[in-house]
């Protein structure tokens, strides 16, 4: 063997010994090695840990940075970054010091691309491709479900974008629900900043809705937010598609995966339990949502609330008296039937504690100066879907009813109430 044609690349590669020398092992056949030139000869690629390596001569097994970064469309400065972060290290390097990518390298930076296409931050990236628990065959289905997500939203948001052409075209305005309908996911985006301020864990709830899981060991946890219903005494993975939200998520939480609930990139009963909390309203689909929650896991538990009852919206004086164009956002709601048809389970009414801890839109409901905070209302999404003339009107006249006494007058029965049914149910199957 010369130096001229030689390579020593790490322990683990597809070369090692076999009995007295140095043999190569029978080599997969990578549809990259037809089309381009192989590591230029002259150039002895060693390996960091040289005492560990192999010698092999078989130069175009590996491609040179340059290739690597021709191939996959990105700048050889791009690699060079990788490689400086620890995210893509190419396992061996020539003599002279060159970067040089093994088919396990390159089989890397498919997912490090991949993810990257998908706007994972590298970061992220980082984190996914480490996992140990994920090998390459995992990682294609997980990008596969992402990508077919990617492409549906894409398309949802094509038709929103004709549809509201066509309306303006007709001189019709849409509504600000209407706008923002199809972003979903992105929604968060916008507003999942303000979204730690007054959305924490309510303990009572959450007992609820870990009895419910069982002896789950395994829980998927969809939409999960910034995870303030996950148990700490399970194993967690958490599904959620706004990256804001993900990149909020407390340092040690579950690891979680930019997905979205109607397209969720798990195997058929890969866990015990699916939960949602206070996110199936945001789904574009709920009811495929809910069939892909039963779909990977054996039990399902959603927090969510009965949009049908109408009983309840009169009941709670914020819609009924402040903001009557909350209903317009339950229009083409799925029924609760639907939804608990959809786990094939039963639901449960959750009262909601005078002094809920989780700030969701009814937590207040004994409180009501709490609506006039910017703080709680840019924590809920029901106050930027209905828009700012809405919230603006809505929050006025609370001021001026809790000024005037009017408001304690309205309500005077809810003082001696320690919980209040405002809709809200677990559903669990
Ligand atoms: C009100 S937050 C609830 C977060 C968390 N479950 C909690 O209880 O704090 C709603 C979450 O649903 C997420 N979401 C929106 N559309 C989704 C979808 N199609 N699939 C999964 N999650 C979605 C949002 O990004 C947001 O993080």
């Amino acid at each position: 063997m010369t130096p001229q044609s030689s390579l020593i690349s790490l322990e683990g590669s597809q070369w090692g010994a076999t009995g007295v020398g140095l043999q190569p092992r029978p080599v997969a056949h990578h549809p990259w090695r037809d089309r381009i030139a192989a590591v230029p000869s002259g150039h002895l690629v060693l390996a960091p840990h040289v005492a560990a390596c192999h010698i092999v001569d078989v130069v175009e097994d590996h491609l040179t940075v340059g290739q690597a970064a021709g191939l996959a469309g990105v700048t050889v400065r791009a690699l060079h970054h990788y490689d400086e972060i620890g995210l893509l290290r190419p396992s061996t390097r020539t003599v002279a010091g060159h970067r040089a990518y093994s088919a396990g390298d390159v089989e890397r930076l498919r997912e490090v691309l991949a993810y990257r296409r998908l706007g994972f931050g590298l970061r992220e990236i980082a984190d996914l491709v480490n996992d140990p628990t994920t090998d390459a065959v995992a990682h294609l289905r997980r990008l596969r479900g992402l990508l077919l997500d990617q492409r549906d939203r894409a398309a949802a948001t094509v038709t929103a974008i004709d549809r509201e052409l066509e309306a303006r075209a007709m001189g019709v305005r849409t509504t600000p629900a209407e706008q923002l309908k199809v972003f979903g996911a992105q929604l968060y985006d916008t507003i999942g900043s303000a979204y730690p301020t007054t959305r924490r864990t309510e303990p009572r709830i959450a007992a609820r809705i870990w009895d419910a899981l069982g002896d789950a060991r395994t829980v998927l946890n969809v939409g999960a937010g910034t995870g303030s219903y996950e148990p700490h005494d399970r194993e967690v993975t958490a599904v959620e598609p706004s990256g804001v939200m993900r990149a909020q998520r407390p340092v040690g939480a579950a690891p979680c995966v930019a997905a979205a609930a109607e397209s969720l990139p798990f195997e058929d009963q890969s866990f015990d339990a699916a939960m949602a909390v206070s996110t199936v309203h945001h789904w574009r689909d709920p009811v495929a949502g809910l069939r892909e929650m039963r779909r990977v896991a054996r039990r399902v538990v959603v927090f969510t609330y009965d949009a049908e009852d109408t009983g309840w919206g009169q009941r709670f004086w914020l819609t009924r008296d402040y903001l009557p164009e909350f209903a317009e956002l339950l229009v083409n709601w799925p029924s609760l039937a639907d939804l608990t048809h959809a786990i094939g389970g039963r639901a449960e009414p959750v009262l909601v504690p005078w002094d809920c801890v989780d700030g969701f839109f009814e937590a207040h409901w004994r409180r009501p100066a709490a609506y006039l905070d910017e703080h709680v209302r840019r924590a809920v999404s029901v106050w930027t879907r209905v828009g700012a003339q809405a919230e603006q009107r809505a929050v006025r006249s609370l001021r001026e009813d809790l000024s005037s006494g009017r408001w304690a007058e309205r309500n005077r029965d809810l003082v001696a109430l320690d919980t209040a049914e405002l809709g809200l149910r677990l559903l669990v199957a």
